[in-house]
């Protein structure tokens, strides 16, 4: 695994997805022990799509689950589709039949979004379930342990898309946007949010992701075309966990300069 720098914070670069998705793993662990053995829980954002797959499963496994206390470990999302929890595009799905339905975490300590609600109301609620969780006072940005984030082809994080208006939003903790790219509706936190991080960890794997993130990687200004570029933690640390074929367009650029 090597480990580059980038202005935009550090970049592990392994050989494939299950090599990338052992570290993260690795750092999950690392991260969760530090949280909970300092103020007792460790609070964490899942996200979605098909790359963080291999990295519940190794976490649900006997080589990880055993380094993390669950009890003290409470799940929520940083988006969710507006489907079903049982429908095969459910993001809580996902996390439930690879990870969370193999390590012992209370129930009461997953916080999924209710995606098989109307969508309005299902950010305006789950917006009130972070208030509830983080005591937060009004005007508040809760402080997550850990986000987790994928990309997308063209740098969408979370469900924040290219010129989406949510990205814009500043006051509301949790929205639900109409993705045109989708034709549908999402529900997802928005930049303030995830910029109050401790820890942001993105997994990004597959060539078709490797413009965007050297894009990414090499631009110093934000930009709504690229919603990622505008991850920049008020306070926290930001971890890049690349394989190859995603790193293929900025390794060349990085050695270069
Ligand atoms: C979602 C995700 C989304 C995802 C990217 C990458 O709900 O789909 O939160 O932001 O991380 O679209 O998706 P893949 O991992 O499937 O490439």
């Amino acid at each position: 695994m090597k480990s580059l720098h980038s202005q935009h914070g550090e970049v592990r670069i392994g050989r494939d997805l299950d090599e990338l998705s052992r570290q993260a793993a690795s750092l999950f662990c690392d991260l969760a022990q530090t949280a909970i053995g300092g103020r007792g829980r460790f609070a964490l954002a899942l996200s979605g799509g098909s790359t963080p797959r291999r990295l519940y499963e190794l976490l649900g496994s006997t080589a990880f689950r055993g380094r993390v206390h669950w009890p003290e470990v409470y799940v929520f999302w940083g988006d969710e589709r507006c489907v079903p929890p049982d429908s095969p595009e459910s993001n809580y799905r996902l996390a439930h039949e690879s990870l969370l339905s193999r390590v012992p975490i209370p129930e009461q300590n997953v916080h999924r979004m209710r995606g098989e609600d109307d969508p309005a109301r299902a950010a305006t609620r789950y917006e009130e379930v972070l208030r509830d969780f983080f005591q937060l006072h009004p005007g508040e940005v809760p402080s997550f342990d850990l986000i987790l984030l994928g990309l997308g082809g063209e740098g969408h994080i979370a469900s924040l898309f290219p010129n989406s208006p949510a990205l814009a939003e500043k006051e509301h903790l949790v929205v639900a946007p109409y993705v045109e790219q989708l034709r549908a509706r999402r529900l997802t936190f928005t930049l303030p949010v995830i910029n109050q991080a401790a820890a942001i960890l993105f997994l990004v794997s597959g060539a078709a992701k490797s413009s965007a993130l050297c894009k990414i990687l090499e631009y110093g200004v934000a930009s709504d075309l690229i919603p990622a570029t505008h991850v920049r933690p008020v306070a926290g640390q930001v971890y890049w966990f690349v394989d190859e074929p995603a790193a293929s367009r900025w390794l060349p650029a990085a050695r270069a300069s």
